[in-house]
């Protein structure tokens, strides 16, 4: 029997630790959960991708009364991000949450698994590493790319 190890490499960084172009995102993933609708779960989440043409979408996620019908923040922005220009590809994404008590969340929030294997087809798509931002209140947690946060993942039939 072989075995093989996976590792991933998070890095934990303060706000002084970002370059402005992160900290650029890091706001706006920050002013987007403002924008969300999340009347069910009061947990609002912002995400906002940095596209190679320099633009910056956003998403917040979006709930509906029949639940399984809302999407959530990175869903919302890469969707949106595809649709609204196609022919661009992501360089980063930053994703951040306010709790139900309005605040911040002290954790940085992670995506979930169906957004992870959404936002790996854009990085696919895109031919490179997509940095991924995860944001809490004082700490920014740094990953190299989506396939860092979706090991072995399904990519092709
Ligand atoms: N949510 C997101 O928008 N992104 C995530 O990565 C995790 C969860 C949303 C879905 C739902 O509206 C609320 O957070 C609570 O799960």
């Amino acid at each position: 029997m072989k075995k093989f190890d996976i590792t991933v490499t998070v890095e934990a960084l303060a706000a002084s630790d970002l370059s402005d172009s992160e900290s650029r995102l890091v706001d706006l993933a920050r002013q987007a959960t403002y924008r969300s609708y999340a009347p069910y779960s009061h947990f609002c989440v912002g995400a906002a991708i940095l596209l190679d043409n320099g633009e910056v979408v956003t998403g917040a996620n979006q709930e509906n009364v029949a639940y399984p019908s809302g999407t959530c923040a990175e869903r919302s922005a890469c969707y949106y991000a595809g649709a609204t220009y196609p022919d661009a590809r992501f360089v980063a994404i930053a994703i951040a949450s306010r709790g139900t008590d309005g605040e911040p969340t002290t954790q940085p929030c992670a995506p979930c698994g169906a957004c992870r294997q959404a936002l790996l087809e854009y990085e696919m798509r895109a031919g490179h590493d997509v940095a991924v931002l995860l944001v809490g209140s004082d700490t920014v947690y740094r990953l190299p790319s989506v396939k860092a946060l979706l090991p072995l993942a399904f990519t092709e039939f």
